[in-house]
């Protein structure tokens, strides 16, 4: 019994992700910004600094669901994603206690509620959450991700990709993962996302592809020159250095999307194919579960439109008994029908009576039709049709 009791001390310490308190100094990208201006504002436009509940409404409208469904408590269903989303968060698990504690209307005041309405993590994926990861434990197994795949730098230490830097503000100290390790860096939360039923719903490791372009390299943009800092330096002037974007542009910004595939058309006796390349080395849609490609094609006569037919690429889950379902409580997943990593994939169509040309338009949406309904997303954002590439093709 002792034996089994010291294992399971011993499991529960090397698993169990360890809090470090962020002293008030560091807390917020408020207080970087007398100095790193730039990198705060470029941050401030980035989805990384909506990744907490209430600053994205599918975020919020999925956790919710997801308590219903699995009738825990919404602040237990918080707690987890925050694995994710909000590492830095004070409380890392909830208990059977809590879930009473909540039917009895007990838990005002209790540390779960306290670390979850702190001001602190409201920023999700702030400048504390990357440049504070001391060590990052691959050797872990592929589920264990975000607050559990790393450790902690003391508060007040920030990493970066520099190893001579020196502020008067705060400690600086080197890592490999801040600089040509980086995708490390991003494996640590954009992979093996899974559902209630261990579904692996996303996995963009999986998928990836190395290639001579690193995450950084398109989501952060080239090292350019510039300057880390703003404050002068003892001669008076500003540090030059090479440095990157803040930006995280990714599918919620249409200019990106522009980047991502590329089109081509022909037409062989009664059908049209439709080739789709992905320049990407992860797949298009990726990431997250219910994106969705959409295909549009037109068929025309000499003067007019004479029929339309639309094809949708997307992913559909199912919970048991069939019945649709989101993602994050899926048993299981339709076929992926996303366009490989710097791969390609060819569509055919049937041929129109009368046609003598195809209009092909490839359009990418953040929510399909089926979860935008299930969880009634409002925003214009999630339905929206964002033209990613168009072509015409003619028939004879
Ligand atoms: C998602 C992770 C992530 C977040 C969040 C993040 N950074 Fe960075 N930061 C990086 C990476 C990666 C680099 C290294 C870029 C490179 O290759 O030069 C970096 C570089 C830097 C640098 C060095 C200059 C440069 O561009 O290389 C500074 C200073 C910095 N970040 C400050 C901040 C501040 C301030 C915030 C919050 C507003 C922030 N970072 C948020 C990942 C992050
Ligand atoms: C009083 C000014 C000041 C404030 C405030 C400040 N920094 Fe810095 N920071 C600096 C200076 C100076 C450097 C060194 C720049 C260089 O060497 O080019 C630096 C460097 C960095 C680096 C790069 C470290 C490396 O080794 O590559 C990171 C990351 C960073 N700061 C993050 C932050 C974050 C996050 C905050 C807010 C919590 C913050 N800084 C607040 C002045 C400041
Ligand atoms: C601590 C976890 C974490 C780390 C580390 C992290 N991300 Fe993210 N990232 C997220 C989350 C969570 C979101 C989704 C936020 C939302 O939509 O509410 C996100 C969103 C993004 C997006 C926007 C996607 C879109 O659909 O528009 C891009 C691009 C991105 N991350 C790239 C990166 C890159 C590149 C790195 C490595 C330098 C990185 N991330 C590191 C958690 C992380
Ligand atoms: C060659 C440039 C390039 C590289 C390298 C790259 N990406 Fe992307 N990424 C894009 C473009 C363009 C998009 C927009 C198209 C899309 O959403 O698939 C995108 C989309 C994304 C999205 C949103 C995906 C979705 O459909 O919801 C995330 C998250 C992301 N990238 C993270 C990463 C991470 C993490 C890496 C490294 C492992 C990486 N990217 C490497 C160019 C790149
Ligand atoms: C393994 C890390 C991880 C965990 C745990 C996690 N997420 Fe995420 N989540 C991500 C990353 C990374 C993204 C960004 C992917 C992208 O944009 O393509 C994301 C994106 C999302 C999005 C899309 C947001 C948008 O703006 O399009 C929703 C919704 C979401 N997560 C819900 C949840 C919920 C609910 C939970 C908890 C039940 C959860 N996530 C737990 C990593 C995680």
């Amino acid at each position: 019994m002792r034996v089994v009791l010291i294992i399971l001390a011993v499991l529960t310490a090397t698993y169990a992700a360890k809090v470090v308190e962020i002293s008030k100094e560091y807390q917020t990208s408020q207080k970087c910004k007398p100095c790193h201006m730039q990198i705060v504002k470029e941050w401030e436009h980035s989805w990384h600094s909506k990744s907490h509940y209430s600053k994205d409404e599918y975020f919020r409208a999925t956790m919710e669901y997801v308590a219903r469904k699995t009738r825990k408590s919404p602040n237990s269903v918080k707690v987890k994603c925050a694995t994710c989303h909000n590492p830095r968060i004070s409380v890392t698990s909830t208990n059977i206690e809590y879930e009473i504690k909540v039917l009895m209307k007990l838990d005002k005041g209790s540390k779960v509620n306290e670390a979850i309405d702190n001001k602190a993590i409201s920023e999700g994926i702030n400048c504390v959450v990357c440049h504070n990861i001391d060590k990052i434990y691959d050797d872990k197994d592929s589920s264990h991700r975000g607050m559990n795949r790393v450790s902690w730098t003391k508060s007040g230490t920030m990493v970066g990709p520099f190893d001579d830097a020196k502020s008067p503000y705060h400690k600086t100290e080197y890592r490999d993962f801040m600089d040509e390790k980086s995708e490390q860096l991003c494996f640590v939360c954009h992979a093996n996302d899974k559902s209630s039923h261990g579904l692996v719903f996303t996995d963009m490791q999986s998928e990836y592809k190395k290639s001579d372009k690193n995450c950084v390299d398109c989501h952060m943009g080239p090292r350019i020159s510039g300057a880390a800092t703003t404050l002068r330096q003892e001669n008076g002037e500003v540090k030059k250095r090479k440095i990157r974007t803040h930006g995280f542009s990714g599918a919620h910004m249409s200019d990106v999307l522009k980047n991502s595939l590329s089109l081509r058309l022909w037409h062989e006796n009664s059908e049209i194919f439709i080739e789709l390349e992905n320049s990407l080395p992860h797949n298009v849609p990726s990431g997250f579960g219910s994106r969705e490609l959409i295909i549009d094609i037109t068929y025309k006569n000499a003067t007019k439109e004479i029929s339309k037919n639309s094809i949708s690429l997307t992913r559909h889950y199912t919970r048991r008994g069939g019945k649709p379902t989101i993602a994050h409580l899926a048993k299981k997943a339709s076929q992926d029908l996303s366009i490989p990593a710097l791969d390609k994939k060819v569509l055919k169509v049937k041929k129109t009576p009368g046609a003598i040309s195809v209009d092909v338009k490839v359009y990418y949406r953040l929510v399909n039709d089926e979860v935008r309904s299930i969880l009634d997303l409002k925003d214009a954002i999630w339905s929206n049709k964002t033209l990613i590439t168009s072509k015409n093709l003619k028939l004879n």
